[in-house]
């Protein structure tokens, strides 16, 4: 059943259509035609869970679980290696209660990047504590991303229903296992509140995976004909707002921006406004799929170059410096914020 929703979830990514909107647009930055700086000054590299990486950019929870998503994986985790960047596979709930062999789409990774690179497992905020401790060891993770995805969960005919008690599994899981804990959406945003009870129970890692990128709402949508959700489309606080709002939390919160990154434009912006890394997903596995491997490594290349180009023009010479860039808001973002 997991595998065959795995598979749908894929397909169902490339015929979603909906573009809603991440508001980092709205975010305006000053050029500045005395950097004072030469490209080759530019110093791209950041520590990130107790390892040094080459770019602030990770590519974020996906797959994993079948002989597909063994080969996304593989290439996926091929690119992380040549550009020395973080990987999170995606849910491992299903090597959990199914065959072992599922193990190795999600292994593979690990064997791939190699102990010196970062990798990070993914169960949902629900799991239990054991699985939690599985999922790390089979991959031998440097943290777990623990997902929260109810309007996903909520629309699926298959899905939960019930949400209680999933602060408190988190604070347990955060107190006793010994790998930092990432908790994620996956694409609907996390708002200050939120943010800030995790924070409480002492969760130090949010990746708040806002909207404006991929949209389960669209692809449960495309999986079932039962009801017509599209007039729940837009739901979701947009990546850029919520970013924003979870940036006004202590600075030891870690944050991740994702949700609807594609361009170095918006990974530019989504450092500048609070993330201390990005996450990739959707846009790599559509460069993936559409033209391989060479593909996406050409997408990330180009992508990281134009990184590098945007950040002189700010005459910011290394990501710590990026984030002290001041910014100004325009537009929709300017009246939410
Ligand atoms: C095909 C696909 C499968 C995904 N599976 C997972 C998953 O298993 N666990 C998870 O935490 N997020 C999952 N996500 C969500 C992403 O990690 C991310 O939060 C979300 O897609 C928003 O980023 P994007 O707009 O760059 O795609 C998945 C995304 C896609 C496109």
């Amino acid at each position: 059943m997991r595998k065959i929703r795995k598979r749908e979830h894929l397909e169902n990514y490339f015929r979603a259509t909906y573009r809603g909107n991440t508001l980092l647009d709205d975010v305006f930055l000053e050029h500045n035609s005395l950097p004072e700086l030469s490209i080759d000054d530019i110093d791209t590299k950041v520590t990130f869970l107790g390892k040094t990486v080459d770019y602030p950019i990770i590519i974020n929870a996906m797959t994993g679980g079948t002989d597909f998503s063994q080969e996304i994986n593989r290439e996926l985790s091929l690119i992380a290696k040549a550009f020395n960047i973080p990987m999170a596979v995606g849910s491992q709930t299903i090597a959990l209660c199914e065959d072992d062999e599922c193990r190795d789409s999600f292994q593979i990774v690990r064997e791939n990047i190699g102990k010196e690179g970062v990798v990070i497992a993914n169960l949902s905020a629900q799991a239990h504590l054991d699985d939690v401790n599985i999922a790390i060891d089979m991959i031998n993770a440097d943290a777990i991303q623990l997902h929260l995805n109810p309007a996903q969960e909520i629309v699926m005919f298959e899905g939960d229903r019930d949400f209680r008690g999933v602060l408190k599994n988190i604070e347990n899981i955060v107190s006793k296992v010994d790998r930092p804990v990432i908790v994620k959406e996956v694409g609907f945003g996390i708002s200050k509140d939120v943010a800030k009870k995790l924070y409480d129970i002492g969760v130090r890692n949010i990746d708040i995976s806002g909207s404006g990128g991929t949209n389960f709402i669209e692809i449960e949508n495309i999986r079932s004909k039962e009801i017509d959700l599209s007039d729940i489309f837009s739901w979701g606080i947009p990546t850029a707002l919520s970013l924003i709002k979870a940036r006004e939390l202590p600075k030891d919160l870690m944050l991740i921006g994702s949700g609807g990154i594609r361009t170095s434009m918006d990974i530019v912006r989504a450092l500048v406004i609070g993330g201390d890394l990005v996450g990739i997903s959707g846009e790599i596995l559509s460069y993936l799929l559409h033209g391989g491997y060479e593909n996406a490594k050409d997408y990330l290349d180009a992508t990281i170059q134009k990184m590098k180009i945007l950040m002189l023009l700010l005459g910011k010479k290394n990501i710590e410096e990026l984030k002290t860039t001041k910014y100004k808001l325009t537009g929709k973002l300017k009246e939410l914020i």
